[in-house]
């Protein structure tokens, strides 16, 4: 074992040579597996499976595509998609190191990367989970955040399918009594909210709640704050009875 150890310091010093020179940084220094945890950093906004859009594009298929060019994203800014990029692992690196500078006016709420050697695994990760056939199937650290169960469930991960539901998340009824909320769930639990503390949302996506099922999720730390999830914005109403 011992004599081993000379042989990974050189490897590592190649390792760090490479990254740190700027010419040549994707001498293949990226660790995919590394970049795997890393995601965590994007899943609360980014899928990997395939036109799953969420607050930002799916990424699936994204190299080799046009900045702002997935056809069912509906929300770039105007300056992604003016923009003339088309993704490889140069221009990533450079978006994620600082987007506001790479694509000034961009839209996406985040301050960018700074770590050369992240950058290198998270691109590195990117490159495998998004290629074609590959997508959806990988599971990143991120696919593991997901913290089920019951009104205090949440993460900072992807959305759970909402289409199949924890009796806990699924919501019976809710009644509306002067400042108050009271949510009934399928296990036959009833939590009272102060009526600024529940939001009210949607999600028509093939992932959405099914019609007259909506979900119910924790978003608070305090447990006092939570999101109903409804099929369509012509339910929320119906389904709210005023009741004392
Ligand atoms: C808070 C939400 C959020 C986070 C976190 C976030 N993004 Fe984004 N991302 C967006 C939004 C919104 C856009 C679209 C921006 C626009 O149109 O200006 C976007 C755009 C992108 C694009 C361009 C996609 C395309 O179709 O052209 C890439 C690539 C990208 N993000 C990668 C990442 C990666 C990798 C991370 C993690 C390091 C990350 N993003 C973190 C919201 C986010």
């Amino acid at each position: 074992m011992r004599k081993f150890v000379p042989l990974s310091v050189v490897i590592v010093g190649a390792a760090v040579a490479a990254t740190s020179a700027p010419s040549n940084w994707a001498v293949a220094a990226g660790n995919p597996d590394r970049g795997a945890q890393l995601f965590g950093a994007c899943a609360a906004c980014h899928s990997l499976n395939p036109d799953r859009n969420m607050t930002g594009p799916s990424l699936a298929g994204m190299f080799g595509r046009k900045a702002g060019g997935l056809e069912s994203f509906h929300r770039y800014s105007p300056a992604l998609k003016s923009s003339d990029v088309v993704w490889n692992e140069q221009k990533l690196d450079a978006w994620l190191k600082d987007p506001a500078q790479f694509i000034p006016k961009n839209r996406m709420t985040f301050p960018g990367m700074k770590d050369d050697r992240a950058r290198a695994d998270l691109v590195a990760f990117l490159k495998q989970a998004t290629a074609p056939g590959n997508s959806g199937s990988i599971q990143a650290g991120q696919q593991g955040g997901m913290t089920g169960g019951g009104m205090m469930g949440m993460g900072p991960a992807t959305v759970p399918n909402l289409k199949t539901l924890e009796p806990a998340d699924l919501v019976i009824a809710i009644r509306h009594c002067r400042d108050t909320y009271r949510v009934t769930t399928g296990d036959g639990e009833t939590t009272d909210f102060w009526e600024r503390n529940l939001r009210f949302k949607t999600d028509s996506s093939d992932e959405g709640p099914n019609k007259g099922a909506p979900a119910v999720f924790g978003a608070g730390m305090a447990g006092d704050r939570a999101s109903v999830i409804f099929a369509a914005p012509e339910e929320i109403s119906a389904f709210i009875k005023p009741e004392c």
